[in-house]
């Protein structure tokens, strides 16, 4: 298949390179278009076969269900049944990265839910997403622009590299403004159940409902035969094709150990920008200074797909705190890493693989 590659240059253009792209969804074709948070693979959400080109262009399995994304919280009434909590969401998060499960209408194909009864519901705050969705009339299911596995794509090089020739069209805009995915919670009753951490913190939510708990898969491994409450939970993301692993300790020693690696194994290291004069400058990632957080969000999936392409044996990086926006970094780098953590100490500071 050839895909169409639309560029949003100019105001002008922009307009018109949505509207073809819209008529490409409308047709039941799929296309890739950018988020706030990463890009999504996009196909109309109540078109059943839309949803299947996305698990295959994608090579997802068919059992973990999709994102559909909206242009304005209330177009979730046509798809879900709503609440007085999910307007409570809206009103505090919306337009922005904040995914929310409810129980689904009938118009949502089973394929979408992965035969859920649920559905999980987004109302982005880019711009051009939301043009997309408007002008093509219906929500639009998208999971990250990725190949099953490699990590969310935050510009449009990494979509193009994952699904060019796999899909109808790609609409390339800047680089994601957060870069990573939205947070995901189940409204129940009158509490939420945090299964995805983002940008929209856990902290942030208490701020509108008293009662939420934090699902101890995000940082924890799921159980053996353990059913998990979002079933993204229980596939490894984001694994580079080497191992990663993570170190944390005492700074000092934290970086001993660094410098010791990267004097006997091929290592690559995912660093912070405060590190680099002390550590050698091959295969040397600076993912942002130690306390800003926000910016090793936007560079974290990218440094994770730099990682894989240097030559190396192994990749460390930091392991992240719990707190604020940590909690996201934390997330996605212990399921890329399968939970290999080492707790860096006098005793194993000269401890590698070899
Ligand atoms: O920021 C984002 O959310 C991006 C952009 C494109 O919007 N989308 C995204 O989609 O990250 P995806 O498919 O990569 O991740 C969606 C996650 C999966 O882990 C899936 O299991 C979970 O959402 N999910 C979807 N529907 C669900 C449901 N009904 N119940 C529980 N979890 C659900
Ligand atoms: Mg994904």
């Amino acid at each position: 298949m050839q895909t169409r590659i639309f560029k949003l240059t100019t105001e002008n253009d922009s307009g018109s390179a949505i509207a073809e792209c819209a008529k490409i969804i409308k047709n039941g074709g799929l296309v890739a278009f950018p988020t706030e948070t990463v890009y999504g693979l996009g196909g109309d959400a109540t078109d059943e076969d839309a949803a299947k080109k996305i698990y295959a262009a994608k090579g997802r399995p068919s059992d973990n269900p999709l994102i559909i994304h909206i242009a304005s919280p209330e177009d979730a009434e046509k798809y879900a049944h709503t609440s007085e909590l999910y307007y409570k969401l809206a009103k505090a998060f919306m337009p922005g990265p904040l995914t929310v499960i409810l129980k689904k209408k009938d118009i949502v194909p089973d394929s979408v839910t992965g035969g859920l009864s649920t559905v999980a519901v987004r109302c982005p705050s880019d711009e051009t997403a939301r043009e997309l969705i408007r002008l093509s009339g219906t929500a639009i299911a998208a999971p990250s622009a990725n190949r099953s596995g490699s990590p969310s794509p935050t510009c449009a090089e990494h979509v193009i590299s994952d699904l060019d020739g796999r899909i109808d069209a790609i609409l390339c805009g800047g680089v994601c403004e957060i870069g990573l995915e939205s947070t995901i919670v189940e409204a129940r009753e009158d509490s939420l159940i945090l299964l995805r951490p983002g940008a929209i913190t856990a902290d942030a939510l208490r701020c509108v409902c008293d009662n939420v708990e934090i699902s101890h898969a995000v940082t924890e491994m799921l159980a053996e035969n353990e059913r998990p409450l979002s079933p993204g939970m229980k596939y490894r993301h984001y694994a580079p094709s080497v191992p990663l692993v993570l170190v944390e300790g005492d700074e000092d020693l934290v970086q001993t150990f660094l410098i010791n690696a990267q004097n006997s194994e091929k290592c690559a290291l995912l660093c912070y920008h405060e590190e680099l004069d002390e550590l050698r400058g091959e295969r040397l990632i600076d993912i942002g200074a130690r306390d800003d957080l926000g910016t090793q969000a936007n560079r974290l999936f990218s440094a994770l797909r730099d990682a894989d392409k240097l030559d190396c044996d192994i990749i460390y990086a930091h392991l992240p705190k719990k707190d604020g926006l940590g909690l996201a970094l934390y997330n996605r780098l212990i399921r890329a890493a399968a939970h290999t953590v080492i707790h860096v100490d006098h005793k194993n500071i000269n401890h590698h693989k070899s």
